[in-house]
């Protein structure tokens, strides 16, 4: 419900608010959460300007139209650190393993984004997707041609999203048609920065594929760009697969290792995020660790290409930062749900657990760590964007089944976090206002 008033469009929510202030340290750490059982939040020019128990809204709204989603919970927004704009029609893609995916269908694929109507309308689908999966803000690879950056930071201003797209910058070991140069690479990286980052609320990030399809020319002009632009994400891959390994250690016989290729180039710094990290050395966890570089698990892609198993405790315990991301369309699902589903299952196999208090915390605020947007996304703390989503445990009938014994809110959340998909997002709230209507 929003309404035009003179101190600005509110929108006014009620129901079971729950957010994250830290990291859970454990199952029972109540300091790291924060649950409002009949809560309410007031938006005002997309922001939350109050967030408290219903009893205490403030006197000026009492009585004014809101939108009232108890029982469901209300909390921030996903956020999606590593997703490709152009695959939604690469998901489910018959293939063995990354290079095969890749050379098969996702650089033929990828190469129809050339054409700025396609990735317009594109534009629109994928904006759709992943608000109707409850993420509110993603970082996203586009294609390699700047249109399709455009194409999507475009899109994401008319809807007002919080977004960050690059054109990745690929030179070699692609078809013609996917390749640019070092210096267009740089060029149109460059002008993608003068004319979108900061503006509304996109961001532009640096976005050398990964090393196997860059020249050592490319990667001196991402590195370049990545000193230019401090401001700048960096995006790319890194230890995802055994021969992507070999490769890139083949084209790059001087480095120590995949990390340190992109380390010398000046690409391994705290504002990169490395999506895969599966088979990293104990020298590679230590470099990630001690530049702050960002290890991206990628689950459902990880198993569905039969990467590996991205050891999340190994990582977390050495010091590294990490988020979890749905790598569409290597993943197999837009979800963060499904998504925080797959990993559960991935640490289980390797005798850990996800609970559920952590794989929620991380969807929300972690991932706002990760990509350094925490004081602005990720909670629902009041004077941030007010960007969150509703969510409904028994959104099917195996939910509301298994739902009838749930007895306490880590139940709930494992249900979500088990069973639940898109079915589960009733509503997702993006700068205050309700999506898909104006
Ligand atoms: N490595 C380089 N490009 C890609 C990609 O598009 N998806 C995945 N999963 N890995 C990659
Ligand atoms: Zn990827």
């Amino acid at each position: 419900m929003a309404s035009g008033t003179q101190g600005g469009t509110i929108t006014i929510v009620r129901g079971r608010l729950l957010w994250f202030h830290h990291e859970p340290l454990g199952a029972d750490d109540e300091a790291s959460f924060i649950l409002i059982e009949d809560g309410g939040l007031v938006c005002r020019n997309g922001r939350i300007a109050w967030v408290g128990d219903w009893s205490d809204l403030p006197a000026d709204h009492r009585g004014a139209d809101y939108a009232d989603h108890r029982p469901h919970l209300i909390v921030p927004g996903f956020i999606d650190p590593h997703i490709h704009f152009p695959q939604g029609q690469v998901v489910a893609s018959y293939a063995g393993s990354l290079l095969e995916w890749l050379n098969t269908y996702t650089f033929i694929e990828e190469q129809r984004y050339g054409d700025p109507r396609f990735a317009a309308t594109m534009a629109k689908r994928f904006c759709d997707m992943l608000l109707a999966h409850g993420t509110t803000t993603c970082v996203a690879f586009g294609s390699v041609h700047k249109g399709s950056a455009t194409a999507l930071l475009a899109e994401a201003a008319t809807r007002n999203m919080r977004l960050v797209t690059g054109k990745v910058m690929m030179d070699r070991n692609a078809p013609e048609a996917l390749t640019d140069t070092a210096q267009s690479g740089y060029d149109d990286t460059k002008a993608l920065i003068a004319d979108w980052h900061g503006e509304a609320r996109l961001e532009v990030a640096i976005s050398p594929r990964f090393a196997l399809t860059s020249t050592d020319a490319q990667m001196e002009a991402a590195g370049a760009l990545a000193r230019e632009h401090p401001e700048c994400l960096i995006q790319t891959h890194l230890s995802e697969n055994h021969s992507e390994i070999e490769a890139v250690e083949a084209l790059f016989p001087d480095a120590a290792d995949y990390t340190d290729v992109y380390e010398r180039f000046g690409l391994l710094t705290g504002k990169s995020l490395m999506g895969h990290c599966i088979h990293l050395s104990a020298r590679e966890i230590g470099r990630m660790a001690e530049t702050g570089a960002v290890a991206v698990f990628c689950p459902t892609s990880n198993l569905f290409l039969g990467s590996g198993l991205f050891d999340l405790d190994r990582i977390k315990g050495d010091g590294v930062r990490h988020a979890i991301a749905t790598d569409i369309g290597g993943g197999t699902s837009w979800s963060l749900l499904k998504t925080l589903d797959e990993g559960y299952k991935v640490l289980n196999l390797q005798g850990h657990r996800y609970h559920p208090m952590r794989a929620f915390w991380q969807a929300t605020l972690g991932n706002a760590e990760a990509i350094g947007m925490a004081d602005r996304i990720g909670t629902l703390d009041a004077g941030t964007e007010a960007d969150f989503i509703v969510l409904d445990a028994r959104a099917t009938e195996a939910m509301a089944l298994r739902m009838e014994t749930v007895e306490t809110l880590a139940e709930e959340l494992f249900v979500l976090q088990t069973l639940g998909d898109d079915r589960a997002v009733t509503a997702a709230y993006v700068a205050g206002r309700p999506a898909g209507r104006d």
